[in-house]
């Protein structure tokens, strides 16, 4: 069960977008739209909301402030919005039937099987323009880039070309070059969730000392995902469940070695913020680590 504090945060970051998505569709009042705007909705509607919970969580820690300290208009906020759609959006096209051609995700169907291939990708396009107008209201215009290089260099593009490129070469991949992708893929969104939140603090703190935490924890993140995906079965996980196994990590490591390779990750996660002496964030890394879904 998630503690009080996660599920204020979830809520108020669920409410936030809630609210950005309907006020941006009562200015854009078209019938046609009517169905983008319920398929983006859906799109964006009851996960976990990790990434904008550890964002939230480092900017309260590093800030010394408290979730009823901020307001909805902040820079924080627009900033796990922003987060949150970029995530969306990312999932919206993972599922797609010419990338992972997935139909169910969160236990319902994924947007594409339930709004149409050609709706999944207009909703692609849609919050990937709203996330990044979003940030540009928090107007600087060097954060913005380092957002844009870490999604699109460092992640979005890259993985997926990887990641068609091993589907179709399976024998070609290594161990050493799927913890690359799987570095890629998770821990950019991971890691940029982490660095906006300590710039956007008031206070100072050097970004350099976190770097291996964000790099471990968002492949644990992933490494988990992998478990998940062979220990679980799509009831319990609700999710569709992975049909080529060869890029599975449990595929090179066999589980035991994969669950001892995650603790081993997990172990150093803790160590790096212990100094921190945040219960909070504990719990973040144990929950990844630990997750059932
Ligand atoms: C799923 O991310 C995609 C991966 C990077 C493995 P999450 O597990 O955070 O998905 P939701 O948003 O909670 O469903
Ligand atoms: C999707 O990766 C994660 C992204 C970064 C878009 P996967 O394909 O491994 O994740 P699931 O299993 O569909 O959530
Ligand atoms: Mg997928
Ligand atoms: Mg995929």
């Amino acid at each position: 069960m998630l503690p009080i504090w996660y599920n204020d945060y979830k809520t108020f970051i669920e409410e936030s977008i809630n609210n950005y998505l309907i006020n941006y569709f009562k200015s854009e009042n078209n019938k046609w739209l009517d169905i983008i705007k319920e398929a983006s909705i859906y799109a964006c509607t009851w996960w976990k909301r990790i990434r904008s919970v550890l964002a939230l969580e480092f900017y309260l820690m590093i800030s010394w402030l408290d979730i009823n300290d901020i307001n909805t208009n902040s820079n924080i906020v627009k900033f796990c919005i922003s987060l949150e759609l970029l995530h969306a959006f990312s999932l919206v096209h993972d599922d797609l039937p010419a990338m992972d051609n997935d139909e169910l995700r969160r236990w319902e169907l994924t947007v594409w099987k339930k709004y149409w291939e050609a709706n999944a990708i207009l909703i692609w396009d849609l919050l990937n323009s709203l996330s990044f107008e979003l940030l540009s209201e928090i107007w600087n215009t060097e954060l913005i880039k380092i957002f844009w290089e870490s999604v699109w260099i460092k992640w979005m593009l890259w993985w997926q070309v990887l990641d068609l490129y091993y589907e179709n070469n399976p024998k070609k991949l290594t161990i050493e070059n799927l913890i690359e992708v799987h570095n890629k893929k998770t821990w950019a969104l991971i890691e940029i969730s982490i660095i906006w939140a300590l710039m956007l603090s008031e206070n100072n703190i050097e970004l350099k000392k976190f770097k291996e935490f964000w790099q471990k924890i968002g492949l644990a993140f992933q490494v988990k995902d992998d478990l998940l995906d062979v220990e679980w079965t799509p009831e319990e996980t609700g999710k569709s469940v992975w049909d080529s196994e060869e890029k599975w990590f449990v595929y090179f490591m066999w589980l035991n070695e994969t669950h001892k390779y995650l603790d081993k990750l997990i172990f150093d996660c803790n160590n790096i913020i212990k100094e921190l002496q945040s219960e909070k964030l504990k719990f973040l890394v144990n929950y990844i680590w630990n997750r059932k879904k």
